[in-house]
């Protein structure tokens, strides 16, 4: 009511180290970025995902909330993300049966799979393929999250005046933002960001596989702080004018950085093998990952697409978060022309978190 065939909705990317927040509009030409808002938290707000200082954090997201010009008409909903490194991601297969006979299926799969006490999960699934025929099976993504931290989820951002209508993990949120729906090559998405890298394997443009570890920009500050005997401010500062750039700071960054880009590497190869591993078994034709598609803050380290593309064989794009949001060009909104396509990377999880609320 009262928004005469535009529709506006927000998006909140919750991460340890900032928070982001994107609000989009639905018009008749397509999309609108109207606003985005970033604020770096103070350490220990939230800690691996988990909120620990609520009353600071509500205190950060009004402030974030009154740089929103544009409020939707006493609506706040928004879709918030979830933590990658706390919830569950799997594509498990069940043969031929009635769809009604799925749900149960599900349940008793779910509990073989997933790595958590099945009481203390909130978990979710949608059918990815369907049979073809008596020999085929279904394919079911399967997700869960400990209800302690959904709950928790859900509290804080009903105080902070919000209406949560979805919480997503931000594998979900990414690869709506980066994946056309007609993108049919296997890609593995690397979101490098300051807490830690999340992977996601796609394949026919749908999630197959989704893992967390601890290598990021964190960990590169620390590296160069260390090797350079520098303090963090100016490490960030060389980790962003230098990244791996042998030939700036006599190779010093570029060495300091090396070690860990590698584990990403190796990371990137295992991930790969394991994905044509599971599609030769399934005698799936499209069993090869053709692409890295890189976001998040810490992939725009310099030359990292050309070190992986060395070092991996694959071909290395930087991703486009504009990608599945018609209209939202440069010079279609104030705000979206304000931003450098390295600003905008940024805002990739919350983008598509706030298209969720926006999909027909
Ligand atoms: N040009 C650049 N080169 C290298 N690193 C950069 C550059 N610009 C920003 N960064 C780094 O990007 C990081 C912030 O990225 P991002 O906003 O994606 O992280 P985040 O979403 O807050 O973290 P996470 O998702 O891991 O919880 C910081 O570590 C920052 O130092
Ligand atoms: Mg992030």
């Amino acid at each position: 009511m009262f928004n005469f065939g535009k529709k506006l909705t927000l998006g909140l990317d919750l991460s340890d180290f900032s928070l982001k927040f994107v609000q989009l509009e639905k018009n008749k030409k397509g999309f609108s970025l109207i606003n985005c808002v970033k604020e770096d938290l103070p350490v220990g707000l939230i800690q691996r995902g988990e909120i620990k200082k609520e009353k600071e954090l509500t205190n950060i997201i009004k402030g974030a909330l009154r740089k929103i010009k544009r409020r939707p008409f006493g609506n706040r909903e928004v879709v918030c993300s979830l933590p990658e490194e706390k919830v569950f991601i799997r594509v498990i297969q069940l043969p031929l049966m009635k769809e009604e006979e799925l749900g149960q299926a599900v349940g008793w799969e779910a509990e073989a799979h997933i790595p958590l006490n099945i009481n203390e999960v909130y978990f979710d699934w949608q059918i990815i393929k369907r049979p073809v025929n008596q020999s085929d099976h279904y394919n079911i993504l399967v997700g869960a999250a400990p209800r302690f931290l959904v709950d928790s989820y859900f509290r804080f951002l009903k105080r902070s005046g919000l209406k949560p209508i979805a919480l997503e993990p931000e594998s979900v949120a990414v690869s709506r933002s980066l994946i056309k729906v007609v993108d049919l090559t296997p890609t593995i998405l690397v979101d490098l960001g300051a807490s830690g890298t999340n992977f996601v394997i796609l394949s026919a443009s749908a999630i197959y596989f989704t893992s967390h570890i601890s290598i990021s920009g964190q960990l590169f500050n620390r590296a160069i702080m260390e090797s350079l005997g520098i303090n963090e401010k100016k490490a960030e500062q060389l980790k962003i004018e230098v990244g791996l750039d042998k030939a700036k700071e006599k190779g010093k960054v570029y060495q300091a950085l090396k070690p860990l880009v590698e584990e990403l590497v190796n990371q990137i190869k295992d991930y790969t093998a394991f994905y044509q591993n599971q599609s030769s078994r399934l005698s799936r034709p499209d069993g090869v990952i053709g692409r890295v598609l890189l976001c998040g803050g810490d992939s725009l380290l310099n030359n990292l697409p050309s070190f992986l593309e060395q070092k991996l064989g694959l071909t290395i794009e930087i991703g486009n978060p504009l990608v599945n949001l018609p209209g939202a060009t440069k010079g279609s909104s104030p705000k979206l022309s304000s931003l450098s396509k390295k600003e905008i990377l940024t805002y990739t999880t919350a983008l598509g978190l706030a298209m969720r609320n926006l999909e027909d």
